[in-house]
């Protein structure tokens, strides 16, 4: 049997698989300075004149742009990239038609759960959830649009039959999970914060009914 170079089902030499892999690592990476300047120095809020609300759909409307045209990337760099024959099956292309199903189901059902500024670093703005959702899809994982998105990513690269998607969505998801580390231990202290305040009010309250 022929062993398989990587470089002969991924076509380096393509400019456009570089700035695919580039600006998937470029969004997490602006949202999260982002919201941490708003955090911080309220830089968004303070952009529009104090209404956070406002701010936090803008950062949205921001972050779902950059997505859309991480997604035209990830499509351009795909077919400039080699089909190969194993992946050229019905049987496979199905398959990625059902990632690609699930991956949004996923992404739709928690940004449903979720609300606008609930997806979108709402907590980073003050504007944080009541409780913890447990809901679908909350119950099968912990981070259904990171795993979403990131099943979306291969099943496109099975449905146009290309091994480098196959490559691009390895780095998707070594990006989100680095997202994830970085960003899980901040919002769990914004809420801790947020709980920690909560326990104090209702000793306060309780200390004047006495
Ligand atoms: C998650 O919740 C949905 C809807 O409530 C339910 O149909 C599904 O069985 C649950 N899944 C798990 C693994 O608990």
């Amino acid at each position: 049997m022929a062993s398989v170079q990587l470089s002969e089902l991924v076509d380096f030499n393509q400019k456009s698989l570089l700035i695919s892999a580039a600006s998937i690592a470029f969004n997490p990476t602006f949202w999260n300075i982002v919201a941490r300047q708003e955090y911080h120095n309220k830089v968004l809020t303070r952009l529009f004149g104090g209404k956070s609300q406002t701010a936090c759909y803008f950062l949205a409307a921001t972050i779902f742009s950059l997505g859309i045209v991480r997604d035209l990337l990830y499509e351009r760099a795909l077919r400039h990239q080699p089909i190969h024959p194993l992946l050229d099956t019905d049987e496979v292309t199905y398959f990625g038609y059902g990632l690609l199903a699930l991956g949004n189901l996923l992404v739709i059902s928690s940004t449903w759960q979720l609300g606008i500024t609930g997806t979108f670093l709402g907590d980073y703005f003050g504007i944080l959830m009541d409780d913890i959702v447990t809901g679908f899809p909350f119950n099968v994982t912990d981070a259904p649009m990171y795993y979403g998105s990131t099943m979306s990513f291969l099943g496109s690269a099975l449905v146009y039959s290309r091994p480098a998607g196959i490559l691009i969505t390895g780095w998707v998801l070594f990006v989100y999970l680095i997202a994830l580390r970085y960003e899980n231990p901040f919002t769990a202290g914004i809420y801790a914060k947020r709980d920690a305040e909560r326990a104090a009010g209702v000793k306060k309250d309780s200390k004047k009914k006495q």
